[in-house]
């Protein structure tokens, strides 16, 4: 099974939300688009060419076997916590950060110092919901000026503890014009989130290519 036979949904039509679906259109992928604000989701849906439709939330989760949830973490477990059961088949992507302001205009993690919000947020989700950590590992504005680079495509990471579930959203990463490299399961998920070793905000502290990056996982 490949990405194509699948229905894709965005979750969530605020900065990383609006920046994934230009770079999914800009990638040939169709897709749902579900927001609190439906104008805003409508607004952002009507400039991609045909390639998203503007949806209920309630519709985006009947529909979309792939739901990428670009909200915050306590959005995500309200969310989780809202549609439980309907999640049971669902690949649930998760690009989340746990961060917050730290006071003095920077962030700091919100959780503990070991935990990762990949992991939390996995172990809410009902049997038969498989999670991936993914789209998260770069700065908004990377996430879109990095997109389709050439000669080499820049790397985006994931984790995945479902290879099937993995390799869908290594097809979007594709799509979306990166290079996916998995980092294992999602026991690595705290190494591509804020402040981990592999994030653009960590000890990585760049956009890489794979063969800048093999030797550090
Ligand atoms: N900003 C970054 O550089 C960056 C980079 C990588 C990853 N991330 C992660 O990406 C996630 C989103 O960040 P962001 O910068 O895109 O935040 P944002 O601009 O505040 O967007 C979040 C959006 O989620 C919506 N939302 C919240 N709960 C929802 C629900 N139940 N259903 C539908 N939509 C919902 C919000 O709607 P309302 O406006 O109505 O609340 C808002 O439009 C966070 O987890 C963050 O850690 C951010």
């Amino acid at each position: 099974m490949t990405i194509s036979d699948n229905t894709v949904a965005i979750i969530g039509a605020g900065n990383i939300g609006g920046r994934l679906a230009a770079n999914f259109a800009a990638g040939g992928q169709d897709f749902l688009l579900a927001g609190r604000d439906a104008e805003a989701a409508r607004k952002i849906a009507s400039d991609l060419d045909g390639h998203a439709e503007a949806v209920s939330v309630d519709e985006a989760v009947d529909r979309a076997g792939v739901l990428v949830v670009a909200v915050w973490l306590d959005d995500f477990k309200q969310f989780i916590a809202q549609y439980g059961q309907r999640l049971a088949d669902k690949v649930i992507v998760d690009p989340s950060n746990p961060v917050g302001p730290d006071g003095d205009g920077g962030y700091r993690k919100v959780i503990g110092e070991q935990e990762s919000s990949g992991q939390i947020l996995a172990g809410l989700l009902p049997a038969g919901a498989r999670l991936v950590k993914a789209f998260g590992t770069l700065s908004s504005p990377s996430l879109t000026s990095a997109a389709r680079r050439e000669p080499d495509r820049a790397v985006l990471f994931y984790a995945a503890d479902d290879a099937a579930a993995g390799d869908l959203v290594a097809d979007l990463i594709r799509a979306s014009g990166f290079d996916p490299v998995r980092v294992g399961g999602l026991d690595q998920s705290i190494r591509i989130e804020m402040f981990g070793d592999l994030h653009e905000f960590g000890a990585l502290g760049r956009v890489v290519t794979r063969t800048e990056v093999l030797k550090a996982i």
